[in-house]
């Protein structure tokens, strides 16, 4: 009884003051989601910050202009678009897809309004942890030869090594030649090649797909052979999840 008092006090709630989920904290001209899956980044500056950050390093091998055209694939609540709009980053188009869709209808809601070259869209792709519903992974929805740099911040991280290959070959294709891809995973040395969640690993897990940890070899020769020259890795670079961060070009096709 108390559980559907409380439901049809919710659906009221939602229905006068809309969902929880769809607001925004408004911070600096900008807008930040209130609710963040990771606690670490619950701090607004620090939010911001593990944005500038990534985008500083990726600065040094990559270096953004107007007409930069960026996928931010797993975008979340698009975290990386607030830092670029902090440090006025120049782009041409920025793409933000995710499997998720009640980020990609918050990112529509609070960040396609900041300008016409941020873009989001829905991929119902499935993932065990993100969109169980979805039955199979799904092509990029862009033409082939389109991206200067594909960036993916922990969604590696939530993926088994089938699911990395058939994207780390999407991005092949819909990427220019020599064009940069920057991700971040958990990657060690002496390992197996792959486990879900690995027992002692970074604290305890909640829920299939929190910590897949890559061994190194391995997950650096899936670059290799999808096409990508490995020019970056640096171990637990992200010090805040201890994520290793890759950063790789896409080999010259004749
Ligand atoms: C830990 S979150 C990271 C979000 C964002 N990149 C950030 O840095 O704030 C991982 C994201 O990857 C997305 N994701 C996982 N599998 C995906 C897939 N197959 N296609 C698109 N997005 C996916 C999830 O829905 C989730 O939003």
């Amino acid at each position: 009884m108390k559980k559907l008092v409380r439901r049809i006090v919710n659906r009221i709630k939602i229905t006068l003051f809309g969902h929880p989920h769809m607001k925004a904290v408004a911070y600096n001209e900008l807008y930040l989601p209130p609710f963040r899956e990771n606690q670490g980044l619950s701090n607004n500056e620090t939010y911001i910050q593990s944005a500038i950050d990534q985008i500083v390093h990726l600065s040094q091998h990559y270096q953004f202009n107007k007409d930069s055209v960026v996928l931010d694939f797993g975008c979340g609540q698009a975290r990386l678009v607030n830092g670029f709009k902090t440090l006025g980053t120049n782009l041409g188009a920025y793409y933000g897809i995710d499997t998720h869709l009640k980020s990609i209808n918050w990112c529509k809601k609070w960040i396609s309004p900041y300008g016409s070259e941020f873009n989001f869209g829905h991929v119902a792709a499935h993932n065990a942890r993100y969109n169980k519903t979805a039955e199979k992974l799904l092509p990029l929805p862009f033409d082939s030869n389109k991206f200067d740099l594909i960036f993916l911040n922990s969604v590696f991280s939530h993926m088994m090594t089938d699911d990395v290959s058939y994207y780390l070959n999407e991005f092949e294709r819909t990427m220019k030649n020599e064009s940069t891809l920057y991700v971040t995973a958990f990657v060690e040395e002496d390992v197996p090649d792959v486990e879900d969640n690995p027992d002692n690993y970074l604290g305890e897990a909640k829920g299939t797909l929190h910590r897949v940890r890559f061994e190194k070899k391995f997950f650096l020769g899936l670059f290799e052979r999808a096409g990508f020259n490995v020019e970056v890795f640096s171990h637990q670079h992200i010090t805040r999840t201890k994520q290793s961060v890759i950063i790789a070009k896409k080999m010259v096709k004749p």
